[in-house]
């Protein structure tokens, strides 16, 4: 399928994304994982480009879950450094695009020289209009809830608000994606077909794509299947069409 055509006037409004295969499709290599990681960058940047060029206004991206610590020492490590790299990179295309890019999780967790490369970046595109995007490192969506709980708990202690004041609207201004609104897309590659802790409250109302293709191999023709197949899908919202 070369040849999709997309409706420009029905774009998901905010794409999220679970990048997973990296480690397989280095393995299929005889590579060592960390070598998928490296090609999954190449996408991260491929991918960014083409939700821009395609107009969407919000796109996140899983990249390292509070689960991920888990994971090696090594392949921690390089994960954090390609970041770094990344982001080091990047900033001169996120600034000449308009790009406005930010972090959700625990980001304060994250090794100093990751976080201080994620603020630089935070600070630098604040004011960018284009295209948002919201890049999950330390981010689990268990944590996000409980988190917001948190935040909500304090105001109601300090008297600041009642009980009674706590909406779904009130809730979503409290969660990591605050200046988001609801996914309209999740899209996993590698297979699998779960959530893996991601974007809990935000995808009360997703479509879902999931595709066997793993991340490194996720391209510009991959990417269009995808929003054409959640423009023909009919979204009820929980009502009757
Ligand atoms: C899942 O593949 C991928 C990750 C846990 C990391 C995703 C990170 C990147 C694509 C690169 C860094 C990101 C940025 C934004 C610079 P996996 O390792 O679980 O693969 P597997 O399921 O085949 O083992």
């Amino acid at each position: 399928m070369n040849d999709i055509i997309l409706d420009m006037d029905n774009m998901p409004k905010h794409l999220a994304i679970i990048m997973d295969g990296n480690g397989r499709w280095a393995k299929k290599q005889g590579k060592i994982r960390t070598f998928g990681h490296k090609f999954g960058v190449d996408t991260v940047k491929n991918i960014i480009k083409e939700v821009n060029a395609l107009g969407i206004k919000y796109l996140t991206l899983y990249a390292f879950s509070t689960e991920n610590w888990k994971r090696p020492k090594d392949e921690v490590n390089t994960l954090m450094n390609l970041v770094i790299e990344y982001l080091k990179k990047e900033n001169d295309y996120l600034m000449a695009e308009n790009v406005r890019m930010d972090f959700i999780g625990d980001i304060t967790k994250l090794p100093k020289k990751t976080y201080e490369n994620v603020k630089y970046t935070r600070e630098l595109t604040r004011n960018n209009t284009g295209l948002n995007v919201n890049i999950a490192l330390n981010y689990g969506g268990r944590d996000e809830i409980v988190m917001a709980c948190k935040e909500i708990a304090k105001l109601v202690n300090a008297d600041e608000i009642d009980i009674e004041d706590i909406t779904e609207d009130s809730f979503s201004t409290k969660i990591y994606t605050n200046e988001s609104p609801n996914v309209d897309l999740l899209i996993r590659t590698g297979g699998d077909i779960r959530i893996s802790n991601f974007l809990l409250w935000q995808i009360a109302y997703s479509e879902f794509y999931f595709t066997d293709v793993l991340w490194p191999d996720f391209d510009r023709n991959e990417l269009h299947k995808a929003i054409y197949s959640f423009q023909h899908k009919e979204r009820r919202f929980g009502g009757l069409v």
